[in-house]
């Protein structure tokens, strides 16, 4: 949840440290800090806010700290309030000592009495200084042994990084829960939360494992077990570049990945389709056509927005497949003591590939023996590790904690798969061309959407002022309605519900009044008739209604306050359309409304804790 970063280099560590943590930013933002090694002692900076604050903080130019190894931290709060003590790094009593930590240590109360019984005093109430004090209590000059000694008693989930007063070149980190990433640099060696803290200097990555620890210099690095074995690793290559971590022009992160989508649904279908065989590959799934046929039932795991694309998932698995599929949140599911039946295929779909809800869901179906295929976005994260195989979908870095183009994405990544397992069971090759045509025609009119924005900004303006919000849909885009209202409040802070049209009748309707807009989505498909009954019912009771639907509908055009066009196409691919309105509904109305739309309020990108 939060991020962290160290550097060994040539270069003064601060500069670096800052710039990463900027990159990191994204993973928690309500504090920071960084301490940097000094022939006087180690120097900290830390406080309460944005990354842009602690710079401000740390001297500038002559005065900057000359050190060239240091860590930092950005901050998602767990333990302890928002406030400058609690910022990270975190000291030891002597001050030569100094921690970044991500993850929680529950256990660390106990340990907090017993280290104050032996008279350590504690300057913060977070979790994460026990560590600074352990690795104190056991230091006699090896760092690593110490680091090692206290990570022992620890129970809980963590990534730290560690700094010594009298090791002016080396740094120690460890992994158990929380990503942690070595970065190779020509002379220089880096430890941070992901990627994107360090690709502007090294494409040269090793991702640690649970249970690892490292040691690092300029020059070199070894990891380590906890019972320090020697661990082999392989150094790997990122492929993202750094523009794809900029904003390219646009004012936010969401905006432009908003606007990417074209792109990156195409990218999610690149080299996939098969028109000849009028299906679809996808290579790394680790399962043969055989082991494909013999699976009897889906079931999908995820949380929030990847839970949403679950949802469209199912309906795709059951419609075009035929095949009977769950979805479920990762948290409910993981303490369910969930039944795990045989020819039962299961998906977790994440876009961090971090999310700790997920993985350990994750970790509890292969316990049980269940086959768990990841669907990410971040290449060499976790879940894609640990996964018996899966599917990448390509939509390259999501740095906004919104998730828009990971969505559409994730949704392309289900309709290959539907696809895949409906032509290996009942679909016919025209039906398999139709629907592959289908597919490819959807960037285009997703452009056509992205194109037509500025009639969507004009009506976030208009109602980003009322406080509660109903988001209406049916079937394939019951779940669409859901993530268009988790876009609005997690990023405008306006309250909003996502409902099958056909529950409103079931109690959500009493809430209908002048005061609370209801945003339908009325593709032309099977059920429009319904969702038009379900417009009057609201309608009947002077409720405002907006309506999303396919180009030149009159009759919604007619009922409806306000419409929003998109591109006709056939019923299938209509989540595609429906959802892309919403996402800039969502951006403009929090633009409107001057909210920090990158990083909104209380939220992280991937939320590493339970
Ligand atoms: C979506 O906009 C949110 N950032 C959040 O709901 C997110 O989808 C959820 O935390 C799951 O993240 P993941 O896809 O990285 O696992």
């Amino acid at each position: 949840m939060c991020g962290i970063i160290g550097y060994c280099g040539p270069k003064p560590a601060a500069s670096v440290l800052l710039e990463g943590l900027k990159r990191l930013e994204y993973r928690g933002y309500d504090s920071a800090g960084i301490c940097v090694w000094s022939p006087e002692g180690l120097e900290l900076y830390k406080r309460k806010g944005k990354i842009r604050e602690l710079a401000a903080l740390v001297p500038a130019g002559a005065a900057a700290p000359a050190g060239t190894c240091g860590i930092g931290h950005t901050r998602w709060a767990t333990h302890g309030e928002v406030n400058d003590l609690n910022a990270h790094p975190h000291l030891d009593c002597s001050g030569r000592i100094a921690v970044v930590h991500n993850g929680i240590i529950e256990n660390y109360l106990t340990l907090k009495e017993k280290l104050i019984a032996e008279g350590h005093r504690f300057a913060s109430e977070t979790d994460s200084e026990v560590i600074a004090h352990l690795i104190e209590k056991y230091y006699s000059g090896d760092l690593l042994e110490a680091v090692r000694k206290a990570l022992a008693l620890l129970k809980g989930t963590y990534g730290i990084v560690c700094l010594h007063r009298d090791h002016p070149d080396r740094l120690v980190g460890a992994r158990q829960g929380s990503p942690l990433v070595v970065g190779l640099g020509s002379g220089e060696t880096f430890l941070a939360s992901d990627v994107t803290a360090i690709i502007s200097h090294t494409k040269q990555v090793v991702y640690l494992e649970d249970g690892e620890l490292v040691s690092i210099s300029p020059q070199e690095f070894k990891t380590t077990d906890l019972k320090d074995q020697e661990v082999e690793k392989k150094v790997e290559s990122v492929s993202w570049e750094l523009e794809q971590i900029e904003k390219g022009g646009f004012t936010h992160f969401m905006e432009k990945e908003i606007f990417e989508q074209p792109e990156s649904i195409k990218r999610a279908m690149s080299g996939r389709l098969d028109l000849e065989e009028a299906t679809a590959h996808l290579g790394g799934l680790n399962m043969s056509n055989r082991d494909l046929l013999n699976v009897e039932r889906v079931r999908i795991v995820a949380a929030g927005t990847s839970w949403h694309a679950g949802l469209v998932g199912m309906y795709l698995l059951e419609s075009i497949a035929r095949i009977p599929c769950t979805v479920e949140i990762s948290s409910e599911l993981r303490y369910r003591n969930p039944l795990v039946e045989r020819n039962t295929l299961h998906f977790v779909v994440s876009q961090s590939g971090e999310t700790a809800d997920s993985l350990y869901a994750m970790r509890e179906l292969q316990r049980k023996g269940a086959t768990v295929l990841g669907v990410c976005n971040v290449v060499g994260s976790t879940i894609a590790r640990e996964s018996d195989g899966g599917v990448y979908i390509h939509s390259g870095p999501e740095i906004a904690v919104a998730s828009t183009k990971a969505f559409t994405s994730q949704v392309t990544v289900f309709y290959l798969f539907s696809l895949l397992l409906g032509r290996m069971r009942h679909l016919s090759a025209d039906a398999g061309r139709a629907f592959i045509q289908d597919l490819q025609s959807v960037p285009l009119k997703v452009e056509a959407i992205l194109a037509g924005s500025r009639a969507i900004r004009e009506l976030a303006v208009r109602y980003c002022q009322y406080k509660d919000f109903l988001f209406l849909g049916r079937g394939i885009n019951y779940p669409v309605a859901m993530e268009g209202a988790l876009k609005l409040k997690e990023i405008s802070y306006i309250h909003a519900e996502g409902y099958s049209a056909a529950e409103l009748k079931h109690g959500p309707i009493a809430l209908i009044n002048e005061e609370t807009p209801c945003l339908f989505l009325v593709p032309d498909d099977g059920l429009r008739e319904k969702i038009m009954s379900n417009i009057k019912e609201v309608k009947s009771r002077r409720g405002r209604v907006i309506a999303v639907c396919a180009a030149g509908d009159r009759e919604v055009r007619d009922i409806a306050d306000d419409v929003i066009e998109v591109p006709r196409a056939h019923e299938t691919f209509y989540p595609f359309l429906m959802v892309v309105p919403l996402q800039l509904l969502a951006y403009y109305a929090a633009v409107e409304l001057g909210r920090d739309v990158d990083q909104p309020r209380n939220l992280a990108k991937s939320v590493t804790v339970e």
